[in-house]
């Protein structure tokens, strides 16, 4: 059969629509999923406590697919730390793709209590809702950050560094939460690292926005561009839809050997900040040529910064067929439409 995995998935998917639920659904990578799934005809029910998730992200979707697509969707408003909720968004799944979690590494230094809650009480409820529901898969959002002090690049999954925040503390125990319950109860999950994701609805504002959105929107006011140290620092950026794309395949794979395993989700390329700044300038300038070109203002490195991180996304290929779609520049285009539309 001709094409990739992934193309015929979404065939398959089309021809056979499955239950979905997604946690974090009014988030960035959560409303990326949702989209995609109503797209392919999909019924999906969404989780989410819109403590960084926007309701106008789940307008955006309404406005993105059909009425019969969004007639397929249903919202549990609630907090995954409430064990009733869990079970209530759980009823009736096949597979569960569970991104609720506070993100966000300096927030979790200044509140590893909050963080411990969210990400690891959270993610516990959410693993003995989705057993009991016998739902058959459970797909969660992993970090990079797991690979701590560990700073080969590029990375491979076996390499487990020390933590460096609370925040990987948290998504090293749901690593380790999900093997054992894939031992003592034969529960299956998959764990994906994700690296810098990008895409359209990450959110731009607030100090613990990430670096593209926050440098996009500089641009885009004609405010000034930080870069923290020589800019010769890189990260594995990753486009949404390739996110979305592991997501699918990890949910659905057949691989046997596959399964209870955690994989990088990332391009398999590094990118300096110089070379970011330098892609979104050309894009911002390839959309409107009236738009002044910029020069960054270099100051301080950032104390905890490792300075490179880079995936070897060879597992993710090898044992769940994915192959990204989308590299920077196609990714930055699609991110630039995005903010344009949605900034200015
Ligand atoms: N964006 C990245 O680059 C990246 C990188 C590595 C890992 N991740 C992980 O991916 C997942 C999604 O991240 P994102 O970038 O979409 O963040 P996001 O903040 O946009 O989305 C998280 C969503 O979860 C919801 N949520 C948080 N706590 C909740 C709770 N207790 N109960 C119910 N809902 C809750 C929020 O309201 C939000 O809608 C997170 O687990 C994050 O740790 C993201």
């Amino acid at each position: 059969m001709a094409g990739t995995a992934y193309d015929r998935l979404q065939t398959e998917l089309r021809a056979a629509p499955r239950t979905w639920l997604i946690t974090g659904v009014a988030g960035f990578i959560g409303s990326n999923l949702l989209e995609a799934l109503l797209k392919l005809d999909q019924r999906v029910a969404g989780l989410d406590n819109f403590s960084t998730g926007k309701r106008k992200n789940l307008a955006e979707v309404k406005g993105l697919v059909s009425a019969r697509q969004w007639a397929g969707f249903r919202l549990v408003e609630g907090d995954i730390g409430d064990l009733e909720t869990c079970r209530e968004a759980c009823a009736g799944v096949d597979f569960v793709l569970h991104e609720a979690a506070l993100g966000s590494v300096p927030l979790s230094m200044n509140d590893p209590l909050g963080a411990h809650r969210a990400n690891v009480t959270g993610f516990l409820n959410m693993l003995v809702a989705a057993r009991d529901a016998k739902a058959r898969r459970f797909v969660y959002a992993s970090s990079s950050a797991i690979y701590g002090n560990d700073r080969a690049v590029p990375i491979t999954e076996e390499r487990i560094g020390k933590p460096l925040s609370p925040y990987a503390a948290t998504k090293a125990i749901n690593e380790l939460y999900a093997q054992t319950f894939a031992q003592a109860y034969g529960f299956a999950s998959i764990g994906l690292r994700y690296f810098n994701v990008f895409g359209p609805r990450q959110d731009p504002t607030g100090a613990y926005a990430a670096v593209i959105p926050q440098w996009i929107t500089a641009m885009l006011r004609q405010a000034p561009v930080y870069i923290n140290g020589d800019g010769e620092t890189s990260r594995d950026f990753c486009f949404i839809a390739n996110v979305v794309q592991a997501n699918l395949l990890a949910a659905t794979t057949g691989h046997a050997e596959a399964v209870n395993e955690a994989y990088n989700v990332a391009l398999g390329k590094r990118t300096t900040l110089n070379e970011l700044f330098h892609s979104l300038q050309l894009t911002l300038r390839a959309k409107d040529a009236a738009l002044p070109m910029q020069q960054p203002v270099y100051r301080e490195f950032r104390a905890g910064d490792v300075r490179h991180s880079l995936a070897d996304i060879s597992k993710a290929q090898r044992l769940l067929g994915y192959a990204p779609t989308h590299d920077i520049e196609g990714g930055l285009a699609l991110a630039m439409d995005w903010y344009r539309a949605n900034l200015t």
